[in-house]
């Protein structure tokens, strides 16, 4: 079957109301129809609308450089609404990471905007948490002092804002390794210890880039479960950048579907499987979905070619 087909077929066994947004790339492009409004208000609605935490409004991204000059990202719009977990999938340099980076303020768009809580975003704000696919965990430190750094160094560190770190630790299981250094860690609790120090700044916007990467496959599945229940209990809002579909289906509550590079919005998609993600990879409706973003990603590497 072609690909074409599978994602035809996954949409058929999807159905209208949990299908996608339809919001594709005209949809979101300077020239916005009726009809893509109207598809646009579907997918605020299937994401459990709220108030917008960030949002990117035609940004293009270039990077200049004297030799060169690299088109990262063009013309992506998008919303996070607030408590949301949204997982951007896309073919490996598209330039997912730079949307982060333009999230997190550490980047300017080159034309368009990108917004958090109503304004650019400035890195000196702490208002978005950045968690990396390494840890980056000081190797001399302990894992509470590891997680209390962040804080310190900001002039944040606090009797409320320690404990709350601590706390943050106890729920990740891992208060009885704070006198532990890194070292003496699973692959999977330096993975938690680094979130738990992303968290402890109650960032607004939670930036998750391949923070599961470096893990074997069964650890990957364990954490991806635990950092889900963390984010949903907590109420964090939260964009997750992952090359793995299935990680996506199972973490997001949408999905945008990145173009190669320059990445543009091919799509994007409402999933509407409910529980935490082991439940979600064991739905009979997780396949329509993995067809989905699949169809949708081998779609943008044939425009590439
Ligand atoms: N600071 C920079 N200066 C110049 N070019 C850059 C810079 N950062 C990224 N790029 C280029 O921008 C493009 C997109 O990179 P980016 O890291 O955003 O992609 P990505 O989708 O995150 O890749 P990966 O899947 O490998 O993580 C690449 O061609 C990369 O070489
Ligand atoms: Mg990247």
């Amino acid at each position: 079957m072609s690909e074409d087909w599978k994602a035809a077929d996954a949409e058929k066994t999807l159905g209208s109301a949990a299908k996608t947004s339809g919001a594709g790339e005209a949809a979101f492009g300077a020239a916005k129809t009726a009809g893509a409004e109207e598809n646009l208000d579907s997918a605020a609605k299937t994401s459990g609308a709220g108030e917008t935490v960030a949002e990117l409004i035609n940004a293009s991204l270039v990077y200049q450089e004297p030799e060169r000059e690299t088109p990262a990202v063009e013309r992506c719009s998008f919303e996070v609404k607030k408590g949301e977990l949204l997982s951007l999938v896309g073919p490996s340099g598209c330039g997912k990471t730079s949307v982060l980076s333009m999230l997190a303020g550490i980047v300017k768009p080159s034309s368009g905007s990108v917004l958090v809580s109503g304004k650019p975003p400035d890195p000196r704000d702490n208002q978005t948490g950045y968690m990396l696919q390494r840890d980056h965990l000081l190797d001399w430190r302990t894992i509470e002092d590891n997680v209390l750094l962040g804080l310190e160094v900001k002039g944040r560190l606090n009797d409320e804002t320690r404990e709350y770190a601590l706390s943050l630790l106890d729920k990740c299981a891992l208060s009885a390794f704070g006198g532990h250094y890194p070292r003496q860690l699973s692959g999977g609790m330096r993975q938690k210890a680094a979130l738990v120090r992303t968290l402890a700044f109650s960032p607004e916007l939670l930036l998750l880039d391949e923070p599961f990467s470096a893990l074997d496959y069964q650890q990957r599945l364990l954490l991806s479960a635990e950092v889900h229940s963390i984010i949903k209990r907590g109420g964090y809002t939260a964009v997750l950048v992952t090359h793995d579909i299935s990680e996506a289906i199972a973490m997001g509550d949408r999905i945008i579907v990145f173009s190669s590079r320059p990445a543009r919005v091919r799509r994007e998609i409402a999933v509407e499987l409910g529980g935490g993600p082991m439940e979600r990879r064991t739905d009979p409706r997780f396949n329509a979905y993995f067809d989905l973003v699949w169809g949708e990603l081998e779609g943008g590497a044939d425009n590439a070619r």
